[in-house]
């Protein structure tokens, strides 16, 4: 297979992580290329759950090598306990297979704790974040402040980080009323987990260059959704990287010539988790009946998840900035004892009709969907394991997907579990 970008079209909570894991067995190198542990990605394999927040959705199959690139940004204790919980069961997470790149920033101790405090005195434009740190490391990252994974062979140079993050982060904390933290408590916790990083440490870029050399395959995993990038998202409701497949390359130091194929993961509905602009959310039991059944409750936070229908304008957005060549269309089973099936075609702007989202900063909050109806269906579609096995009113609901976007509908899915997948 050549090299495959996944991308969340949506607004995270596509499915990513499994439809990373199912196509993770015919290729050979998985990247994560940004974000951080705000992801969480589900996987399920015979009734057996397991939800990643840093270490690629690749893992599970034993031999594949899994990248942790430059653009992301690493928690150093997140990392550690999820490569415990993994090795605790049986996975095989040393360094042979399990690589950062010495350029990954690192999330510490303030990053979260600004994260955390900022939100607390937003009052009414809360962006609602996962609260690990994202912004802050970023910003660190863009301000040529923030320490990288390949820092921590200098302990000299991270103490200097350290004391001089802390004079600007202190002041913060003594504006916003919350502790202030030492550098020294900071930089002993740090180096105390360093003896355990330093084996992970690798060049990214080389080591993807070196695979394709020997002909292998490469998976590029996106986290977030495209309509959560930092440019191209719902600005300022927004994380604080590129989601969209541009950065693949970018956040993996890889050409972009490299991204064959690019597959958009999309959810049969629309979800979002925090602030922000959602046009066909549905407050009413509609709503209530795709979170239930959908188990619509965050894979890291565990606050539920707003809930509406297939959204087609925003979906359009997102084939044109990723140049989608697939779509993993996921949770169809969810829609199943809905008596009619919406989707919104376009929006209503100003009196006038929108194929694609305004443009103004809070634009999307100030449209009407339009939408068509399609019938609903009641057979259970769980053990469908072939397109022609799906029932007529599920294809029709595909196939006019497909011919909203103009892209091919390639992977269905129809539960969680790896195995309830339909490839066309
Ligand atoms: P990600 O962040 O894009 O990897 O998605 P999450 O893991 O946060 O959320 C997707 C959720 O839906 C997880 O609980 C998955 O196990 C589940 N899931 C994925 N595909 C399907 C599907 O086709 N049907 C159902 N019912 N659940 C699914
Ligand atoms: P996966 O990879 C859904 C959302 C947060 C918040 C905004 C900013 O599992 O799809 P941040 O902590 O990144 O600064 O929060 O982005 N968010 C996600 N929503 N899925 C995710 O990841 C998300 N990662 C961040 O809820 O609205
Ligand atoms: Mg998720």
């Amino acid at each position: 297979m050549s090299n495959v970008v996944i991308i969340g079209a949506q607004w995270g909570d596509e499915g990513k992580g499994k439809i990373v894991d199912l196509l993770s067995r015919e290729l050979d190198v998985i990247v994560r290329f940004q974000g951080g542990n705000n992801a969480g990605h589900t996987i399920k394999v015979g009734g057996e759950q397991t939800i990643l927040h840093l270490i690629p959705a690749g893992i599970l199959h034993p031999g594949k090598v899994c990248l942790i690139g430059n653009g992301v940004v690493c928690d150093p204790s997140v990392f550690l306990a999820e490569t415990e919980q993994l090795e605790a069961r049986g996975v095989d997470v040393s360094p042979a297979r399990l690589k950062i790149s010495r350029r990954t920033h690192l999330i510490l101790p303030y990053h979260k704790a600004l994260d955390v405090a900022r939100e607390a005195h937003k009052a009414g434009r809360k962006i609602g974040t996962t609260g690990r740190g994202i912004g802050p490391c970023y910003e660190d990252k863009a301000a040529r402040v923030g320490v990288r994974a390949g820092d921590l062979t200098n302990p000299a140079l991270v103490r200097e980080k350290i004391e001089a993050a802390l004079v600007e982060k202190n002041a913060l904390f003594r504006l916003y009323g919350c502790a202030v933290l030492s550098a020294d408590d900071v930089y002993d916790e740090l180096m105390g987990l360093a003896p355990r990083l330093l084996p992970y440490l690798a060049d990214v870029p080389g080591e993807i260059d070196a695979a394709w050399t020997r002909g292998r395959s490469v998976l590029f995993e996106g986290a977030q959704g495209t309509h959560l990038d930092i440019d191209h998202g719902t600005y300022p409701f927004v994380t604080s990287s590129n989601t969209v497949s541009g950065n693949a390359a970018a956040g993996s130091g890889i050409s972009p010539r490299a991204l064959d194929r690019i597959i958009g993961i999309v959810k049969a509905y629309t979800t979002r988790v925090g602030s922000g602009p959602f046009p066909t959310e549905l407050t009413d039991p509609t709503g209530e009946y795709l979170r239930d059944k959908g188990h619509e409750f965050g894979a890291t936070t565990g606050r539920p998840r707003r809930c509406g229908w297939l959204d087609m304008v925003i979906l359009r957005e997102s084939v044109r900035l990723n140049g989608l060549t697939d779509i993993a269309l996921t949770k169809l089973d969810v829609l199943r004892g809905l008596p009619a099936l919406k989707i919104c075609t376009g929006y209503e702007y100003h009196g006038q009709r929108l194929d694609f989202p305004p443009q103004e900063e809070d634009g999307l909050s100030h449209v009407t969907p339009l939408y068509e109806e399609l019938p609903g269906f009641s057979e259970d579609i769980a053990a469908c394991r072939a397109w022609d096995e799906l029932p007529v009113t599920v294809r029709d609901y595909i196939l006019r997907i497909e011919a909203l976007t103009g892209v091919r509908v390639s992977f269905v899915s129809v539960g969680p579990d790896r195995d309830q997948t339909i490839r066309r």
